[in-house]
């Protein structure tokens, strides 16, 4: 029989792997939404459980390439999110660092792509690249934030417009190659 699997078996086992990554981005910004919600903070909980559902789409991404390239999907048990964060500070750190992991990972998958010389792969991950640079500069203006806010020491009433503000914050970041002098 002729083979259709245009992808190798490190490249498949990676891009699976990436797509449970993105599962697991979809829990842990569902969890960190959860512990937000439970503790009084229904815009930086909408902001999260938005963003969780952008991970479940990156995740449909990868299933369907792979998918696409005639490889196996296989769909295994997602691992647990961590702990709840400590304060809003807390959350937004860890926001931080779990897109930092992310784009480590896919960078990865990148690598491994222009080693094997595999042009598809290497093409659709730039998608990903580009989306987590979006995602640290998201990130980043969450830190920004919430040191404004006072940080750790961030008064109630800073929270409380925090909170308000998160509630309608667009769920993209500009990235620098979209800027221009007319519209900085
Ligand atoms: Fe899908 Fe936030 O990375």
């Amino acid at each position: 029989m002729m083979n259709t699997n245009r992808l190798s078996k490190t490249i498949v086992a990676a891009l699976n792997n990436q797509m449970t990554k993105e599962a697991h981005a979809s829990q842990i910004y569902l969890s960190y939404g959860a512990w937000a919600d439970s503790n009084g903070f229904g815009g930086i909980a909408n902001f999260l459980f938005r963003h969780a559902q952008e991970e479940r789409n990156h995740m449909m991404k990868i299933l369907e390439y792979i998918l696409k390239r005639g490889g196996e999907v296989k769909v295994t048990a997602i691992p647990a999110p961590p702990p709840n964060p400590t304060s809003i500070n807390n959350c937004f750190e860890k926001v931080f660092g779990h897109e930092v992991d992310n784009t480590t990972a896919v960078y990865k998958v990148v690598k491994m792509s222009l080693e094997e010389e595999d042009w598809a792969t290497w093409n659709f991950m730039q998608w990903f690249v580009k989306e987590q640079t979006e995602e640290e500069t998201l990130a980043l203006n969450l830190l920004d934030k919430i040191k404004i806010a006072g940080g750790e020491k961030a008064e109630k009433t800073s929270l409380y417009s925090l909170d308000r503000d998160l509630a309608t914050t667009p769920d993209d970041a500009k990235l620098a190659q979209d800027i221009t002098a007319d519209n900085p």
